[in-house]
């Protein structure tokens, strides 16, 4: 892996007065400010389309870090970066505008020493995406010079098979993919990278994962919020597109990949890959049998009543968009044939909670397996909040007597005082200023989800959805709990 060892450069983001700059990317770049991973010649450009001043967005911008950084904020930090952000009206598609930005970046560059070099991060709605690009290859990209630039692509990349390779097609001719990030910011979080580790390191796992030892995987997304600000964005996307296309099929990868060559980024890329590929196809025909869509109606979430999706703001009340989805993946190779892969994500569910869940085989009338109260042994990946490692094995009740009882030996990483995981986007984003593209996802990959989503989604305009068909605060529609009884199996909320 070649990463820049001079990491001088400026971040350009589109869409900085948005939720995302305020919440997790300036929050982000301050942290890594407070850790001194920063380098000395760098500088913030937010642009956003509102009228504003530097000193107006460096006032808002200390408030959202004092509210979301994981380290709150230490004014002698804030004191070290706040000069070095900078703020530009402009509309993104207005291509005279785009001249004026090139200036104004260039002065930049001269007075932070950037060398201009410069990350684009596109913290925008998608429609934005092609525009900005074009207009940034016309009037901002010097080629001749001996700088580079990378562009940041946030989800949803597309909307579809065919929309993705067009978005794609227009991003890698100006950025060429090695300079693309494409960022899932499910892979910046801590346990995500520990995945690897946990199987590739330990002898205990890895000779037991595969269909001889292992019955079937949970992958588990639940959230409690609702639509917030983003029943517009939500509309048009739905679960399948912002959770399932993306962050749950990138779980599946790092959980089903066989064991990469060595860590370079292409090895392990081309393992995750190769899982994406040997997804079972679910024809448009399989998919009532195989898929569950939901969507929530008004319910209680911890003692308040809250509104049903199609009450919130920005949502038709006829819509049909799911907030929820479960589904079993097969894959077909070697290792996994036969093993299912149920995978759910939704809104407004009971618990926010993110884990895998890996239940291997029990053995039939074998010794104490005779007991039926013999419970299989269970490994537990647990991602969010609450992030760490349960395996749960049998064992003699203590006493005199003769019981078998389900025992945890449990690993929590974050439980700890003082230990605080660095947030995902801290993360990946000093990978993007060392040129480390490990954490972010390839166009191959994008395109192999896309190809398996695009079936279920086709399978579902055949037919229309009851929707709402769950309760906010609920577990999901009825549904999804038959998609694993039919198999004798259940959804296992821990
Ligand atoms: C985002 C989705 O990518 O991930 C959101 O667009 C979702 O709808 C969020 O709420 C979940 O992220 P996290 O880190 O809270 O699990």
């Amino acid at each position: 892996m070649n990463l820049n060892s001079d990491l001088s450069c400026s971040m350009v983001i589109f869409g900085a007065t948005g939720d995302l700059a305020h919440r997790k990317l300036l929050p982000a770049i301050y942290n890594l400010q407070s850790e001194e991973l920063l380098p000395e010649n760098f500088a913030v450009v937010a642009i956003g389309r509102r009228d504003k001043t530097k000193e107006d967005y460096r006032k808002e911008i200390y408030d959202s870090i004092k509210q979301f950084s994981r380290f709150g904020m230490d004014n002698e930090v804030w004191n070290r970066i706040k000069n070095r952000i900078y703020y530009r009206r402009m509309d993104f598609l207005q291509t005279e505008d785009y001249q004026g930005l090139n200036e104004y970046l260039n002065e930049i560059d001269k007075k932070h020493k950037t060398k201009g070099n410069r990350i684009y991060y596109m913290a925008v709605a998608p429609e934005y995406f092609e525009g900005i690009v074009e207009n940034l290859n016309n009037f901002c990209i010097d080629r001749k010079a001996h700088s580079w630039n990378r562009v940041v692509i946030e989800k949803p990349f597309g909307k579809n098979l065919s929309s993705a390779i067009y978005l794609n097609n227009k991003i890698v001719e100006v950025f060429k993919e090695e300079n693309t990030y494409r960022i899932d910011h499910y892979l910046g979080k801590e346990m995500l990278q520990n995945i690897m580790v946990i199987r590739f390191a330990n002898m205990l796992f890895e000779p037991l994962w595969n269909n001889k030892y292992i019955d079937h995987i949970q992958i588990s997304s639940s959230e409690t919020v609702g639509m917030k600000n983003r029943g517009g964005y939500y509309e048009r996307s739905g679960a399948m597109r912002d959770m399932v296309q993306s962050h749950m099929l990138q779980l599946l990868s790092l959980i089903a990949m066989e064991p990469p060559n060595d860590l370079e980024t292409k090895s392990i890329r081309d393992e995750k890959v190769k899982v994406l590929k040997a997804l079972k196809e679910i024809k448009p025909e399989a998919v009532s049998e195989n898929v569950v869509r939901g969507q929530y109606g008004p319910g209680g979430l911890a003692d308040k009543r809250v509104l049903g999706y199609r009450e919130e703001s920005n949502v038709s009340p006829h819509s049909n968009t799911e907030t929820f989805v479960a589904l079993k993946v097969n894959i077909e190779n070697l290792r996994w044939s036969g093993v299912p892969f149920y995978i759910r994500t939704g809104k407004r569910m009971e618990k926010k909670s993110t884990e895998i869940i890996i239940q291997f085989k029990s053995m039939e009338n074998i010794l104490y397996f005779k007991e039926k109260k013999v419970l299989p042994n269970m490994l537990v990946i647990r991602i969010q909040p609450t992030e760490g490692v349960f395996l749960q094995f049998n064992a003699k009740e203590p006493g005199n007597h003769k019981n078998i009882i389900p025992v945890q030996m449990d690993f929590c990483q974050n439980c700890e005082v003082g230990i605080d995981s660095p947030e995902a986007y801290e993360k990946l984003l000093f990978d993007a200023l060392r040129g480390d593209t490990t954490l972010f996802t390839r166009w191959d990959e994008v395109e192999s989800s896309w190809k398996f989503i695009d079936h279920i989604l086709r399978g579902w305009n055949d037919n229309k959805p009851v929707f709402p068909n769950y309760e906010a605060g609920s577990w999901g529609p009825k549904e999804s709990d038959m998609l694993l009884q039919r198999d004798n199996r259940n959804w296992i909320n821990l």
